[in-house]
């Protein structure tokens, strides 16, 4: 069982790219997946390569997990299956903790059924663990609460210090910034952290946590409105339509490509943590989403984009993050420039 993976929500975006990868490398894979119909559009074809075994089965249903763990005994488990609309997980919030919270803990409980311990659990875990993440006014380093409603109608957009002082955001590192969720899906995906935390400890196995950062790249789904900035605004340029940016158009994220996201999990299980590790993966270059809407636009020879000052409650005002100690710890580093990833994605969605 040495060259062998499981991975649960397999045949979504970041999975179905990483089975194809494991592949390559000669690993033995499954995977998991309960073909969501706001993922998978009716009828689309499931990008697997064809040595991969699909179950297709549901986490948070005990019987599926079994079923699977009695046909398949992975060495490893990539744990990617979830509900990722961050927006919409305020409204359905039951919906998220049932697929995130208790899909992971059928899984374990399916796992000491099966009385198999894997030598390593991935999870792909997210920035949005960190809320508005740290920041800081001259030299005092602050949490800032989620901007008020009110503060959003005034057009006051970034956090404000302690004395009102102008602040900036710094980047995000697991080794130092401390998780401080503020939707339904961030609390889930640091459940998902802890819960797995708990379990390897307790069996004496190993636990890699990646905290991804915004992904991008062909294979995203263009039918799932609840995610995906990146896609969409593409989608508008080809279309060559105007996209409008929110708030001031200085919201910054780090967009990092899905072939760098796929390397650094490929890392993390050719390389399994000893006992566990938590690494923040992204592209390290903070963008605006004004900088992004420029870069499409341009690709695609649509109009300049317009600042149109709108926002959504809840959203984060900055997401970037370091990326050393995760290049140190798996030997990784991205390769993918934000305009050779968009262009790969424009091609994808233009064919
Ligand atoms: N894409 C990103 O920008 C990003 C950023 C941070 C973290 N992540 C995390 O990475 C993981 C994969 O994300 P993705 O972008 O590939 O999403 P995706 O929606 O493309 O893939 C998720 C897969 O999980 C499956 N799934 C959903 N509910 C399931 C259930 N109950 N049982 C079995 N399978 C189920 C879906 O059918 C889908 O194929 C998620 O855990 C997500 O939280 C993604």
């Amino acid at each position: 069982m040495s060259k062998s993976a499981l991975i649960t929500g397999g045949a979504g975006f970041i999975g179905s790219r990483l089975a194809r990868r494991l592949v390559e490398a000669g690993y033995d894979v499954a995977v998991m997946d309960v073909l969501h119909p706001q993922v998978h559009a009716e009828n689309a074809t499931i990008q697997l390569p064809s040595t991969v075994r699909l179950f297709t089965g549901d986490v948070t249903h005990a019987p599926d997990c079994d079923a699977v763990l009695r046909l398949f005994k992975p060495a490893q488990i990539v744990h990617l299956a979830a509900e990722t609309g961050t927006a919409q997980s305020l409204s359905e919030a039951t919906r998220h903790g049932s697929v995130n919270v208790v899909g992971t803990t059928q899984l374990l409980d399916a796992l000491s059924r099966s009385g198999h311990v894997p030598d390593q659990l991935v999870l792909a875990s997210s920035r949005a663990v960190y809320g508005e993440g740290a920041w800081q006014a001259g030299t005092h380093v602050f949490y800032p609460q989620p901007r008020s409603h009110a503060q959003l109608v005034a057009g006051i957009w970034d956090p404000q210090g302690p004395n009102r002082d102008p602040a900036f955001p710094l980047a995000s590192s697991a080794i130092q910034t401390v998780p401080r969720p503020t939707n339904i899906y961030a609390a889930t995906k640091l459940a998902q952290e802890h819960i797995l935390a708990a379990w390897t400890a307790a069996h004496d196995t190993k636990l890699s946590v990646l905290r991804l950062q915004n992904v991008y790249g062909p294979g995203q789904s263009l039918t799932n409105s609840y995610t995906g900035i990146v896609a969409l605004f593409a989608r508008l340029s080809l279309q060559k339509q105007s996209l409008e940016v929110y708030e001031d158009g200085r919201i910054v994220r780090d967009f990092v490509f899905i072939d760098d996201v796929v390397e650094g999990l490929f890392s993390a299980i050719e390389a399994p943590a000893d006992p566990s590790r938590y690494v923040d993966i992204g592209s390290g270059v903070p963008t605006t989403i004004h900088e992004l809407a420029q870069q499409l636009a341009t690709s695609c020879g649509a109009p300049e984009p317009v600042v149109v000052g709108k926002f959504r409650d809840g959203d984060v005002r900055a997401a970037r993050c370091d990326i050393e100690p995760a290049m140190s710890a798996l030997g990784w580093r991205p390769k993918w420039s934000l305009e050779e990833g968009t262009r790969a994605l424009l091609d994808w969605i233009g064919k």
